[in-house]
């Protein structure tokens, strides 16, 4: 794709695009007050792209994995797992290799495990890659990046708060409502609770009324469609969750089954990269738009644990065949993004009622971020970096850079270390 007919994706996705390239109406007095802020932008976004190579060459970075709790020395005592655990380690990996490659001189990779404080000090790690889904317990995914604010490291990844209702689909689920993003009617039962019996529970009738299923009854935490079920009838729902109860000790969901077409969509901070060029847009990036094509009889997409990610299985959204489900998905992914606060990448999970109508399923807060190779199994997200123009590097660069902007410029006192690193390279 050409790097205008890339440009026209990114704008028509994203149609508060970045305001360097739009033309003000003339008559109305707004160039002047335009050009100003277009000179303004310019200026710090030149500026940025200094201080962010400064800081890829100066800073000491670790790329941070799942820690194995089966390891010798990685916790004091092991627990349970509510979501199926993963290192993520061949990601990090990826990760590390292309913050390498854009100029990185200091980068390693450590497990996210009771010994991370001091190999972070022993390495002097200024800033970290979170690309871990946590070693053990309840709310895995939110420790390392607790851990980072207790250390004072900025990372990229989400703040701990984030992180966990991210990674818990009922709080999540709630919070859609709060904002009226449309979500799959749904309870959720703990054995805690004594039996379910869906006939005779209010939340439940109060929630289905007169709905009688299918339903998908799956954990509140997990990944990788992992007990994940199509359950038919409501009498079959308590076996089911029980079931998934017994798997994972944790809430369980019981949702509607939404029939229609599944997709994803990714989302992340408003700063890309372009052939290695920084450019600030005026409200998130969505973008790797994909139908995830589903077999006729194949009600729970299969994860890429069982079958890799294929074309068959993923079409990319053609932005003008796919059109309303193009305009829809980029509206929906920036919603989310916006109304919870989300300050970095995201992919959406989103599955389409029988009428047709977009609902979320869930936002995965650390998307898989495998790196292309040719021919080969790919990510999601990868696969959709080309449409708009930008390479896996530009992926990390921007990901890394946005979080730059915002430690050095709206969380002022949060990096001074950084600062001090920046300076200390001017001098
Ligand atoms: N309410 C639902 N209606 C239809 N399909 C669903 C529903 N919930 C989950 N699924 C199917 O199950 C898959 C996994 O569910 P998801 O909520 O994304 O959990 P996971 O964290 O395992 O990816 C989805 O990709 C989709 O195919
Ligand atoms: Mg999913």
């Amino acid at each position: 794709m050409t790097s205008n007919a890339a440009q026209m994706v990114v704008d028509a996705a994203n149609p508060h695009v970045d305001p360097d390239l739009r033309t003000p109406v003339p008559g109305t007095g707004a160039e002047g007050v335009e050009a100003d802020v277009r000179a303004r932008r310019k200026t710090r976004d030149n500026e940025l792209m200094g201080q962010v190579q400064r800081l890829l060459a100066r800073m000491r970075i670790a790329v941070i994995y799942g820690g194995n709790k089966d390891e010798e020395g990685s916790v004091l005592y092991r627990t349970h797992n509510p979501r199926s655990w993963k290192s993520y380690e061949a990601v990090a990996s990826d990760i590390a290799d292309s913050l390498r490659r854009l100029g990185c001189q200091h980068v390693s990779l450590m497990a996210d495990d009771m010994r991370l404080a001091d190999r972070l000090r022993e390495d002097d790690i200024q800033f970290a890659w979170l690309n871990t889904g946590g070693v053990q317990g309840y709310c895995a995914v939110s420790h390392a990046p607790a851990i980072m604010e207790m250390l004072g490291v900025p990372y990229v990844g989400h703040e701990p708060l984030t992180a966990g209702i991210l990674d818990s689909k009922h709080t999540f689920k709630r919070q859609l409502k709060s904002f009226g993003i449309p979500t799959a009617k749904f309870v959720t039962w703990h054995a805690m609770r004594g039996p379910l019996n869906p006939l005779c529970d209010f939340d439940f009738r109060l929630e289905f009324g007169e709905y009688k299923g299918p339903y998908v009854v799956k954990p509140v935490s997990g990944r990788a469609s992992l007990n994940v079920e199509y359950v038919e009838r409501t009498e079959d729902i308590p076996e089911v969750a029980e079931r998934i109860f017994e798997a994972t000790q944790s809430h369980v969901l019981i949702e509607e089954f939404l029939s229609g077409r599944e997709y994803c969509v990714a989302a992340c901070g408003p700063l890309i990269a372009r052939d290695g060029a920084l450019t600030r847009l005026d409200g998130p990036f969505t973008f790797a738009l994909v139908e995830r094509v589903l077999q006729p009889d194949e009600h729970i997409f299969t994860s890429m644990d069982k079958r890799p990610i294929t074309g068959d299985r993923v079409r990319p959204l053609d932005p003008v065949a796919d059109e309303p489900q193009v305009h829809a998905l980029h509206a929906l992914a920036r919603q989310v993004f916006v109304d919870l606060n989300l300050e970095t990448l995201v992919r959406l999970d989103v599955r389409a009622n029988a009428e047709g109508r977009l609902n979320v399923l869930e936002a995965n807060p650390k998307p898989d971020l495998k790196a292309p190779v040719d021919g080969g199994v790919t990510s999601l997200i990868a696969e959709g970096l080309a449409e708009c123009g930008m390479s896996y590097d530009d992926l990390i660069l921007s990901l890394i850079a946005d979080r730059l902007d915002l430690v050095l410029m709206q969380r002022r006192g949060s990096a001074d270390h950084l600062q001090a690193l920046l300076t200390n390279c001017e001098a």
